[in-house]
């Protein structure tokens, strides 16, 4: 049976705000020199993109919001993150991996579906840095990691109404067997885009996301997957 986070363990409004908490003051800063100073690769998309994830940062960091004090999840893939953070501190994104160790033990790890394939809930989940839910508080974006076992495939889905981007902190994969990402890429996925992600053979993989979207669709994602089973909340 899945490891499901438990509806009876709701989240709680914390009397600290953002800038109490220098940890994830610094992981959102992060996230901002990512989507501030990193190439667009010549697309109008992605640089559009990137200008409305760091807009809405901006807008988060300056409300300096509430901090949600969400129960603290972990799952079994979780078991792989030391050696995510182990090898994206020797790569490209190693000020992010830093910030993110920093957090380590207040992350909420979760599936995001209500029925999660057997296989892959040994070998994905994912956690929220900024989003409706917390622990930062954003409406129209979501910022997270997700992390897989080596050799996952993680279903074809899309997002209605959603802007997603992954950038690669740690391992190696592939979208659509399209390309080889390696740390430091980026990748644009455009509202009902079908994606399928593979993981290489021998090492964990650890991407850095975000979403921008309307707030109704954030609070309430409705992913589209392709698989048999439907996803249900959020997810990747
Ligand atoms: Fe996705």
């Amino acid at each position: 049976m899945p490891d499901l986070p438990n509806p009876e363990t709701p989240a709680e409004a914390s009397a600290l705000r953002l800038m109490d908490c220098p940890n994830w003051v610094y992981l959102l800063r992060e996230f901002d020199a990512l989507y501030r100073y990193g190439s667009a690769g010549g697309s109008p998309a992605i640089r559009s993109h990137r200008k409305r994830v760091r807009d809405r940062l901006s807008a988060v960091l300056a409300a300096n919001p509430a901090m949600v004090d969400r129960p603290r999840e972990t799952k079994p893939v979780v078991a792989h993150f030391a050696r995510a953070l182990d090898l994206g501190e020797r790569a490209a994104m190693q000020g992010m991996v830093r910030a993110l160790r920093e957090v380590k033990d207040d992350l909420t790890w979760e599936y995001g579906y209500e029925k999660v394939p057997k296989a892959l809930a040994q070998k994905y989940a994912y956690c929220e840095v900024l989003g409706p839910r917390g622990p930062v508080q954003g409406t129209t974006l979501t910022l997270g990691f997700v992390l897989f076992a080596p050799n996952t495939t993680y279903p074809q889905h899309s997002h209605h109404d959603i802007e997603e981007s992954y950038t690669s902190v740690s391992g190696a994969w592939s979208e659509n067997n399209a390309a080889v990402f390696a740390p430091g890429s980026l990748i644009l996925n455009t509202s009902g885009h079908e994606h399928r992600i593979t993981t290489g053979d021998r090492d964990p993989c650890l991407l850095a996301y975000a979403w921008a979207g309307p707030a109704e669709r954030l609070a309430t994602p409705d992913m589209k997957l392709t698989a048999p089973r439907r996803a249900r909340g959020a997810g990747v």
